[in-house]
């Protein structure tokens, strides 16, 4: 390879995605890198399997070095932050999570990065009784109180191929003869695709003035019509949906998840889903139909569980292998 040619991206931009080999961050990557920018990833996971060879700069996150954090991120134009934990376990914590990121923010401000593009929740709010909205509240208000320029992007739903709620609703309709949704399962969900995700994203980091958007895609759901759509795409029939009292249905949710070796659904995100913290009055953000992907991926959509702890217990094994 022509010097130039191996050498060229050091002359450019350099951004910075945190999680490149994780879920939603690896599309924002590929498109970065097929912008020609020069991306560095921030990562729990430096030796993950992923299909970037040497394109991406590897730094681990350094949350307990301030120093070495602002380190890794001078010299940088924007900064992706797509990093959090799911649900409180006995290694991670949402407490963490917000500590950490407090502590990205402010190494980011001192490195003099420029923009930061940051990944929130629809309807965060700090004073929530829910740590997973009340955190994503407190890091919206320290990043639009950073002076830092920002984009604060508010998804709900993330679907594609690593995918874990879509993609586990689509294994419980496989597997199961009835569907069971928590209480009436009318609460709402507006699913957008990754891919849709990545561009807004990247579309943000062009840009310079501070902008909050929720990041929905173009179809509304209730939970019980979600559930149905897709049997409906993937079997050929509608799976027959109960509704379930919450307790019981968290507990035959924690029995799968046990199997499974994992956690199917915590009560915080029942109580999440079914106070419609998934749902926005926004015009949509992607276009992407989740039923028109469900079609085009049924043959592969649901056929594995998708298992979040071990992606955080195995730091070598790609998100979908
Ligand atoms: N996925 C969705 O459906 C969805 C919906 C609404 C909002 N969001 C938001 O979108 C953002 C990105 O989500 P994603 O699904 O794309 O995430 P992800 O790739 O699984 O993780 C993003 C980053 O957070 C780190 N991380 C995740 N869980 C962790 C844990 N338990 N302990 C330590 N580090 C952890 C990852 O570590 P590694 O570096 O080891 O990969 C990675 O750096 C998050 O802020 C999330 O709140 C996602």
């Amino acid at each position: 390879m022509p010097i130039f040619e191996k050498y060229k991206n050091n002359y450019m931009e350099t951004q910075v995605v945190t999680g490149a080999f994780g879920y939603s961050g690896k599309y924002i990557t590929q498109r970065l890198l097929n912008k020609n920018i020069t991306v560095k990833t921030l990562t729990n996971s430096i030796h993950r399997k992923n299909d970037f060879g040497d394109k991406v700069i590897i730094s681990p996150y350094h949350f307990d070095n301030p120093e070495l954090l602002k380190a890794s991120l001078e010299g940088v134009s924007v900064l992706y932050n797509t990093y959090w934990v799911r649900f409180n376990h006995s290694t991670f914590q949402h407490s963490e999570a917000v500590a950490n990121t407090l502590k990205l923010f402010d190494a980011a401000k001192k490195a003099g990065v420029k923009r930061i593009v940051h990944t929130s929740i629809t309807n965060p709010d700090k004073n929530s009784k829910l740590e997973y909205f009340a955190g994503k509240g407190v890091l919206e208000e320290a990043l639009i109180n950073s002076g830092i320029s920002y984009a604060i992007l508010r998804p709900g739903v993330i679907f594609g191929q690593e995918d874990i709620l879509i993609n586990n609703i689509a294994w419980m309709i496989r597997k199961f003869p009835v569907f069971g949704v928590f209480g009436d399962g009318k609460y709402r969900l507006q699913p957008i695709s990754v891919e849709d995700f990545a561009d807004l994203a990247v579309e943000q980091g062009a840009k310079t003035e501070n902008v909050i958007v929720d990041a929905i895609g173009p179809e509304t759901f209730s939970y019980w019509e979600l559930v149905k759509s897709m049997s409906k795409i993937l079997l050929g029939k509608e799976r027959k949906v109960f509704s379930m009292n919450d307790e019981i249905g968290y507990w035959m949710s924690k029995l799968i998840g046990t199997i499974k070796g994992d956690k199917l659904v915590t009560r915080e995100e029942i109580k999440g889903l079914k106070a419609d913290l998934l749902f926005t009055n926004s015009p949509p953000a992607g276009n992407t139909k989740l039923t028109e992907w469900v079609q085009k991926n049924r043959n592969k959509l649901g056929m594995e569980y998708a298992n979040e702890l071990k992606r955080r217990l195995n730091r070598t094994i790609a998100y979908k292998e």
